[in-house]
């Protein structure tokens, strides 16, 4: 594992003779995603200044009014892992359909997938609160060779074999897991480096906040109701703190960082939840348990959830063991 200042260059070489597949493909991907990361928080920091916050008039696939900043990340995005020779698939919450990348090299070997959240918690960016991308990596399960089909992106999350977050925040951080722990890296604006600052990130095994949207309390299943009255109990080490950014990204590495659990269960608004299983639950769900935290929707761990279509939504509860632990309790105890 690296050491505390490490460049994420340095980090990068150092450790793909672990990474299961020794791959310098995967050492690439991540190194684009770099970059991309780069351009897009660039953009992000001078939101205020230029014409770019605000909508742009249109809606995605979803029904969600497209921000300018979410089309610039998209675009973003998808460029920097289209121009170099190493992903054969790409789909984003921004896109309604997978897009086919056309390998430069004849024999088209590109092996990866990915799937982006290209900007997390969009409707927080007009009031300069912090916000994110989310990406997660499969290895293809079609022919190398041949046009990338909906199955390459639709594998369970248990399959990823890479995934992260960027947050645009106080300071811009990368951190991302390949299946060995979770390393974050903070951006140097003043010579556009990252440098490995949180080496080994993990969840503490209990928390004391929870982060739920409770504008929609009304409407949650029985169990998450008693599950929120039960955190603001007077008992032991509760009442516990409600913290709620609206920005996934940002709301889960605060509860990395200091023990904390992330709800965002069904309601009659959001029937299955509003999370997206593929770009923002199950890569999520694998940093948390990268990270010594769990995911579930309830009853289920979420990387073990069978995904049937691109933009599925499920709830989803994440991040310290003993907390999710008590939500399946309770859900199990009381249902919906
Ligand atoms: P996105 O900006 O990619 O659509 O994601 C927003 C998500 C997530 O980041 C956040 O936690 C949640 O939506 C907030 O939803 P509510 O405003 O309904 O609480
Ligand atoms: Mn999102
Ligand atoms: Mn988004």
């Amino acid at each position: 594992m690296g050491s505390k200042n490490q460049t994420l260059g340095e980090f990068i070489i150092e450790n793909q003779d672990s990474f299961k597949y020794t791959s310098g493909e995967l050492s690439r991907l991540i190194n684009s995603i770099r970059l991309a990361a780069k351009v897009v928080n660039h953009e992000v920091n001078k939101a205020g200044l230029v014409d770019i916050v605000g909508a742009v008039g249109d809606k995605n696939i979803q029904g969600e009014e497209q921000q300018k900043l979410d089309i610039y990340a998209n675009d973003k995005f998808i460029q920097t892992l289209s121009n170099r020779n190493i992903v054969c698939g790409i789909a984003s919450e921004e896109e309604d359909s997978f897009i086919t990348i056309n390998s430069q090299d004849e024999n088209n070997q590109n092996k990866y997938v990915v799937l982006i959240d290209p900007l997390d918690g969009s409707s927080n960016i007009d009031v300069n609160v912090s916000v994110g991308t989310i990406f997660s990596i499969y290895r293809r399960v079609t022919p190398v060779g041949t046009p990338v089909k909906l199955e390459d992106f639709l594998q369970k999350g248990s399959e990823q074999v890479a995934a992260g977050y960027v947050v645009y925040g106080t300071s811009t951080m990368l951190v991302y897991t390949t299946g060995d722990g979770v390393n974050g890296f903070t951006l140097n604006p003043a010579i556009g480096t990252f440098y490995l600052s949180h080496p080994n990130m993990v969840f503490p095994e209990d928390g004391t906040i929870y982060s739920v949207n409770e504008g929609n309390y009304i409407d949650f299943p029985l169990g998450i109701k008693k599950y929120i009255k039960y955190c603001q109990e007077e008992e032991d080490d509760r009442p516990y703190t409600s913290r709620y950014i609206g920005s996934l990204v940002s709301d889960f590495h605060r509860n990395m960082i200091k023990g904390g659990i992330y709800m965002y269960p069904k309601g009659s608004r959001n029937p299955n939840g509003k999370l997206r299983l593929l770009y923002e639950c199950n890569p999520m769900a694998f940093l948390a348990e990268q990270a010594n935290g769990t995911s579930s929707d309830g009853y289920t761990r979420t990387l073990d959830v069978t995904p049937t279509e691109l933009h599925q939504r499920v709830p989803f509860i994440c991040g310290s063991k003993n907390m999710v632990a008590k939500v399946e309790e309770f859900m199990l105890k009381f249902g919906e």
